[in-house]
């Protein structure tokens, strides 16, 4: 049973092309060295080869492939972020003294698993006069600017002096996020996306409609108000009435953003819009649509296939990917004569809607031994061996298959059966703790397996790394600031103490400049005073994990109020109904047993360590301390307390709070 499909893992499916002294990169580059090193503060410049400035490569999975210019010029800005390198870009045919020449070209060693030329590989030549970079397209020379990256921060700077060639060894790695059951701003999913490419993923697959899962002792009606979420926001009336969160959802202009800013890193958005199951969103719109099972469409309907249809036509126009991801999950297995009907329609629509640029992708659930007979135009995504074997089934018949085995499945939050982090060891090791690649899909019966270059095999959404610069490479990806870190000259990152009286500036006492800005409060008595919705604005969003967040606390009033707020979180006093602390993260209220006395100072820390968020309130052997805990599970049913990890909010410090604060003081460890 899936009951959250989040996972996030990095697959290393490159290829090791002739090994001497492979780079320090993850995935490892393979590499010949010559002797020697150059050190990257000797060049003066990035120049793109003007014969392929314009060029794009039309092969891979995106539809708005940059330039190879416009490869170039993200490469100059995270040289800059990243390694504090400012480089002017040049157009030259030839190759200049002390640059990075980035140029195209064609190399016999540039092939994938299955022998085929691959236009995502590349070359990589460091000698005394620079770098020259040649990619099989502009993709591929993207990837060797990763390369470049990432050998000069494992390398302190400097790349040994030598030759590389590099090709991955299948056309899809990447991860997927369900989107569907947690809303993640379009902002996350950009940097993750920053975040998968440094690491030469390509795919990053949004998974962007689902519900809680339905059990059948569900009445109607409590089904008709179990969560679900369509997160893609149209004003088209075809659709009026299927999206009933505008404020978590996708715009086109916002779905578009995060289209762009993915392919600019070789990233393709693969979205998904799950139907028969995982339908709800669609029956709560369309109510006669459902089977019994709310979350199911009943196919046979005479307007359900036209619904989808609608669904798909309205939306197919936002897509740059020429693969959309229609589901086709966890089905009735009374229906498979429906369900292929389904898809085969669907199949059919969506390639005819797009005069062909666009193919669909199905969950693997229903078999061609069970009945199941779908065209094989339309390629699987395995992801349990519960509902297939991806080899027989699949592979046999003639169908394209990409492997999301869930051994590396994650699911947030908590889960009776699946992890919720990442074991990097696992990563590193391989799932079983042997070699593995994305033909894996039986790592115990190696005969229930394909042969390493079967080209029916896509690639993978998952992992396997060989090497353990794990740490340094994470602190370096550029783009993202995904843990939500914040420079800090000491473990103190912010400290108010409120000495200027009746300034509008108030005094970051840290030594990191962090000063804040007052709207509309008064500073008295080393203390701001918040009413009338004053607040005090930090040039800060959030702090990820670990950190603590003390200040003392005077609530003159019973009134609900925000004592902090930022992008990812709100520190609360109340909601408006209850006085108790809250925390809210992704949308979601997590209340303590708490509120704050009135008319009294309170000594307060919020101290999140790990996936632990904690509150301590008073002060040395009178403090207590208390866990903000989310009670998780399946919905009405199989319930859980558990811990969770929620950043601290920092832009806003008490808007709509009515009382005193002192002392705000932001360390970066739990104490
Ligand atoms: C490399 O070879 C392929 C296939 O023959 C061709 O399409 C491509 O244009 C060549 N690339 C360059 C840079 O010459
Ligand atoms: C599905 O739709 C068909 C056709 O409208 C109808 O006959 C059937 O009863 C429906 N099934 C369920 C479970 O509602
Ligand atoms: C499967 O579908 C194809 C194409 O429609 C058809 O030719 C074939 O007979 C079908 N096979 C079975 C077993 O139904
Ligand atoms: C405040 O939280 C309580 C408990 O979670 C909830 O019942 C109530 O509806 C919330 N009030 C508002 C205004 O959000
Ligand atoms: C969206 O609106 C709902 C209902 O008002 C609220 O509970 C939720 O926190 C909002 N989400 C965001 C991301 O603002
Ligand atoms: C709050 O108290 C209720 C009732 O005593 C208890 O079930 C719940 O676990 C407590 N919540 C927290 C976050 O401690
Ligand atoms: C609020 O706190 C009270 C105890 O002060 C507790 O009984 C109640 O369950 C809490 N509400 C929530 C939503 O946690
Ligand atoms: C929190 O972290 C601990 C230790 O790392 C782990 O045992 C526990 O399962 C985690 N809990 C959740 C909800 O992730």
């Amino acid at each position: 049973m899936r009951l959250s499909r989040t996972f996030f893992c990095a697959a290393n499916a490159l290829t090791w092309v002739g090994a001497h002294a492979d780079l320090l990169t993850v995935p490892t580059t393979p590499f010949t060295e010559t002797g020697g090193e150059y050190a990257l503060s000797d060049i003066t410049g990035i120049v793109v080869d003007s014969r392929y400035a314009d060029d794009v490569n039309t092969n891979g999975q995106t539809l708005i492939p940059p330039t190879l210019s416009e490869f170039a010029h993200t490469f100059q800005e995270d040289l800059r972020s990243v390694l504090m390198l400012e480089l002017p870009i040049g157009m030259d045919d030839t190759r200049q003294a002390n640059t990075i020449f980035i140029t195209l070209g064609n190399n016999t060693g540039f092939k994938d698993a299955a022998g085929t030329y691959n236009y995502e590989g590349y070359s990589l030549e460091v000698d005394g006069t620079g770098i020259v970079i040649q990619g099989a397209s502009p993709l591929g020379a993207w990837w060797a600017t990763r390369t470049v990256i990432q050998a000069a921060v494992t390398g302190d700077g400097a790349l040994a002096k030598g030759w590389g060639l590099d090709a991955p060894g299948w056309g899809e790695r990447g991860a997927m996020i369900d989107a569907g059951r947690f809303y993640y701003p379009p902002e996350f999913l950009v940097e993750m996306c920053s975040y998968l490419s440094f690491f030469k993923q390509n795919v990053f697959h949004v998974h962007l409609s689902d519900n809680l899962v339905v059990e059948s002792k569900y009445s109607r009606e409590f089904q008709f108000n179990l969560a679900s979420a369509f997160r893609l926001w149209s004003d088209d009336p075809a659709v009026a009435g299927l999206n009933r969160h505008a404020n978590e959802s996708y715009t086109r202009e916002q779905f578009d953003l995060v289209q762009t800013q993915c392919a600019k890193r070789g990233v393709t958005v693969i979205p998904e819009i799950e139907a028969p199951g995982h339908a709800l969103v669609i029956v709560q719109w369309k109510p006669e649509l459902g089977l019994d099972d709310l979350s199911m469409l009943n196919i046979s309907h005479p307007d359900t296939i036209p619904t989808m249809k609608t669904i798909w036509k309205t939306f197919l126009p936002w897509f740059h990917s020429k693969v959309v991801h229609i589901g086709a999950d966890e089905y009735d297995s009374g229906l498979i004569e429906d369900y292929t009907r389904f898809v085969n329609e669907m199949d059919t629509f969506i390639r005819e809607e797009t005069s062909g640029s666009k193919q669909i992708r199905i969950w693997g659930t229903f078999t061609p031994k069970q009945g199941a007979n779908i065209s094989t135009t339309v390629s699987y995504h395995h992801w349990t061996t519960d509902a297939d074997h991806p080899y027989w089934d699949y592979v046999q018949n003639g169908y394209n298959v990409l492997n999301s085995d869930d051994y590396l499945y994650l699911v947030s939050g908590w889960s009776p059966v699946y992890a919720q982090e990442l074991q990097l060891s696992q990563i590193f090791d391989g799932p079983y703790g042997r070699p593995y690649s994305p033909i894996t899909f039986d790592p115990e019966k190696v005969g229930d397996n394909p042969s390493r270059g079967n080209p029916h095999v896509l690639g993978q959404l998952a992992a396997l790394w060989t090497d353990y610069v794990f740490d340094a490479l994470h602190n370096a990806v550029p783009a993202q600031n995904l843990d939500r870190r914040i420079p800090s000259k000491s473990d103190t990152i912010l400290h108010y103490t409120f000495d200027e009286s009746n300034s509008n500036t108030v005094t970051d006492h840290s030594g990191n400049g962090y000063h804040g800005t007052v709207h509309g409060c008064k500073i008295s008595d080393r203390a701001l005073h918040l009413a009338d919705g004053c607040y005090l604005e930090t040039p800060l969003g959030s702090k990820g994990r670990d950190y603590t967040l003390s200040f003392r606390v005077k609530p003159t009033s019973t009134s609900p109020g925000t004592l902090f707020s930022g992008p990812d979180s709100i520190f609360a006093h109340g909601n408006g109904t209850i006085s108790n602390m809250t925390l809210i993260s992704g949308g979601s209220p997590f209340s303590l047993n708490y509120s704050l006395p009135l008319n009294k100072w309170t000594d307060v820390s919020l101290i999140a360590q790990g996936n632990t968020t904690k509150l301590t309130v008073g002060k040395g052997d009178s403090s207590s301390r208390m866990e903000f805990l989310a009670k998780i599970g399946i919905n009405g049913d199989s319930f859980a307390w558990a811990s969770i990890g929620v950043e601290a909010p920092l832009a806003r410090v008490g808007e709509g709070f009515t009382g005193l604060m002192k002392n705000i003081v932001l360390r970066g460890r739990a104490e």
